[in-house]
């Protein structure tokens, strides 16, 4: 049977290789060298959905416009939607904007420090909470994604439980690899870590810092083909598909600027006919509900205000 100090050694032993590789290979990342926890939530933000490349690019340009909680909390809506270009997804973008006017309102204009306030924010879940309250605020805390699971799951691949319970055992085994101070660099770390090496498909492990302690190491078991992801579509194209295409097109206007709903239907889907009727309006209905279009009269459609 495996002694209790043998775990403990292991545990030691890959924190501290992992910590050593990220002094000589973590990436240079401009959000990581942030101290203001404003800039840093944006940056969490942006990369829940979006490559580190695209943020990389995008981050400065977003910061140069909206500098402070304060200035995103006074801008047009517009115009942070038009600054969320080529980002995707930008129902992030008003609920970024939402929070920055709930924190001015609620919490004098600084962003709280504690998990479960974190958390009770427009668009901060479990994950963003955490890295807020690491990155932004020096807690001791894990920071547990896709990544951050896949990684421990190979280190401990003996742990299969069920799915359910999986992300709690997660949460709880990153807590446990904790290191006593430098929480920040080691969630860094992993970050790094399943990003370049122990990443999904066929894990570099000859350039792993931690493979000899890596049960799974060379294994290079080739992932299941994951079914593809069911969501609404029409035509064969995910209706979000169509969504960033039409706040595209609403973005192109001038400022102030609008379209007739029957120039937008033939923008986003050429083929369009009577027949996708029904389904426009509902798209055209979502985005107004999510805040993301305005409706102006009983044909024009814009950006809000
Ligand atoms: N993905 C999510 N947060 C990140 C970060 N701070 N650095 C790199 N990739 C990330």
């Amino acid at each position: 049977m495996k002694r209790r100090s043998d775990t403990i050694r292991r545990r030691s032993r890959i924190i501290a290789a992992l910590l050593r590789w990220y002094r000589n290979n973590g990436r240079s990342l401009s959000w990581r060298n942030e101290k203001d926890p404003y800039r840093i939530l944006v940056s969490e933000v942006m990369l829940q959905q979006t490559q580190v490349a695209r943020v990389s690019t995008k981050y400065p340009e977003f910061l140069r416009k909206f500098p402070t909680l304060d200035r995103l909390a006074r801008a047009r809506t517009s115009e942070v939607i038009r600054t969320w270009r080529g980002m995707g997804y930008n129902n992030r973008a008003l609920r970024l904007q939402k929070l920055s006017k709930i924190v001015v309102q609620d919490f004098g204009g600084k962003l709280p420090e504690n998990i479960e306030d974190l958390q009770g924010l427009p668009g901060i879940g479990r994950y963003t909470a955490h890295a807020v309250a690491c990155f932004a605020f020096g807690q001791r805390v894990p920071v547990v994604d896709t990544n951050v699971q896949r990684i421990l799951s190979r280190l401990y691949p003996q742990r299969k439980v069920l799915p359910i319970l999986q992300t709690a055992e997660m949460w709880a085994l990153a807590e446990y690899h904790l290191p006593r101070t430098n929480a920040h660099d080691w969630n860094q770390a992993l970050m790094d870590l399943g990003a370049a090496i122990c990443i999904a498909a066929i894990p570099r492990c000859e350039l792993c810092p931690v493979k000899r302690l890596c049960p799974s190491a060379h294994m290079k078991r080739q992932r299941a083909a994951r079914p593809p992801k069911r969501e609404p579509s029409r035509h064969g194209i995910p209706n979000r598909i169509y969504r960033g295409k039409a706040i595209e097109v609403l973005r192109d206007l001038k400022p102030g600027g609008s379209i007739t709903s029957s120039a937008l239907a033939r923008r986003i889907m050429p083929e369009y006919t009577d027949q996708d009727r029904r389904w426009y309006l509902l798209l055209l209905q979502n985005l107004e509900r999510d805040g993301l279009m305005k409706l102006r009269g009983r044909t024009r459609i814009s950006l809000p205000d």
